[in-house]
């Protein structure tokens, strides 16, 4: 079997910040309610840029740091629950503005598992020897599907975009172990309706159809989030006999400061162990696990030897992991 490797990274903020003291003159809240209940400071919001643009950023800033040309990517993954167009598929558009001319394309979804589940996809192409290098993009313009008078839900997310590039290689971040897991009957937890039934054989149309918005049940959401990182980190300690001491950081979706507490006092790893950057962007669903990882790496502090754990959860609902040894 072949070995697959994360080799380069690269995100995408909009520069347009929205803080919890703007968000106080759209809806009714406050910047202490927010902080308290989330973590969350602010969050960027697209003024312009589509969801298609970001990928591309972040994608083109994944290929730099992978020192690769985008014709040398023989597939992309674009991770995604706010592309532009239902056709084609954002990882196609990604295609054309990279000129990737090699590359296969197409989009996943799996709402904030997005990323976990477009890695683990893109490893399975090495690892059967059909590709070689895998551009896997995580990208959001959620501020499109939000209902700005709901604040249980307008208040936690945010756009942007993170993208891997995964190789064929024994440097970089070497997949030793993944989980993917999906429980449907929960479907309706967390949901984003697309285009109601319209035709001629339909009767009482409505006039306009109603505008895709999320809809979020936030306590249940809350509860199957602890309990999917727990269980994930165990698994993944399972299957690759390590101990939570070998952990030297966990990447968990960045959804809400409360969860990654109680999953860090449910599984005795400390806090300091688990990347946060929620309080600057929010929720970004599929793009939030690719931009902490980017902004890590960058920063210096992953050594050779290190040993990460990305963790994601979401809509779905679905959940997913994988073990990373940094080389
Ligand atoms: N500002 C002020 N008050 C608010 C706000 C707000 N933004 N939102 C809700 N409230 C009020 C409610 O109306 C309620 O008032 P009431 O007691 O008078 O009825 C009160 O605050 C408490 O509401 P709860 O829903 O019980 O608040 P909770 O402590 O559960 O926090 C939250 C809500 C933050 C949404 C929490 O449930 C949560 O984080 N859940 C997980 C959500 C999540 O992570 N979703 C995304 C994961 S999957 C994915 O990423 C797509």
């Amino acid at each position: 079997m072949s070995q697959a490797a994360i080799i380069g990274t690269g995100s995408f903020v909009p520069n347009q910040i929205m803080t919890n003291n703007d968000l106080s003159n759209i809806v009714e809240t406050s910047d202490e309610w927010i902080k308290t209940r989330t973590g969350i400071s602010e969050r960027r919001i697209s003024t312009g840029m589509s969801t298609a643009d970001m990928a591309y950023e972040a994608g083109l800033r994944a290929l730099e740091s992978a020192n690769l040309k985008a014709e040398e990517i023989d597939l992309i993954i674009c991770a995604t629950i706010t592309p532009d167009f239902f056709m084609p598929s954002c990882a196609c558009m990604v295609q054309e503005r990279l000129k990737a001319v090699n590359a296969a394309a197409f989009d996943l979804t799996a709402a904030c598992t997005g990323m976990i589940y477009g890695i683990v996809t893109g490893e399975q192409f090495i690892k059967s020897g059909m590709y070689r290098n895998i551009l896997v993009i995580g990208t959001e313009t959620l501020s499109k599907v939000l209902d700005w008078e709901d604040r249980s839900t307008c208040v936690l997310f945010g756009d942007g975009a993170g993208a891997v590039v995964i190789s064929l290689s024994e440097k970089g971040g070497k997949l030793m172990a993944s989980n993917l897991e999906a429980d449907g009957s929960k479907y309706d937890l967390l949901t984003c309706q697309a285009m109601p039934l319209r035709n001629p054989y339909i009767e009482d149309l409505e006039e306009e159809p109603v505008l895709p918005k999320i809809r979020m049940h936030g306590q249940e959401v809350f509860r199957f989030a602890v309990h999917t990182i727990t269980g994930n980190i165990k698994t993944l300690l399972k299957k690759t006999e390590l101990t939570k001491e070998d952990i030297n950081y966990i990447i968990p979706h960045q959804a809400n400061q409360r969860i990654i507490e109680q999953a860090s006092k449910h599984t005795g790893i400390p806090m300091e162990r688990f990347f946060m950057n929620l309080n600057r962007y929010g929720n970004t669903s599929a793009a939030s696990i690719g931009i902490a990882l980017d902004e890590l790496v960058r920063s210096g502090k992953i050594n050779s030897g290190h040993k990460l754990v990305l963790v994601g959860f979401g809509g779905g609902m679905t959940a997913g992991s994988m073990l990373l040894e940094w080389n």
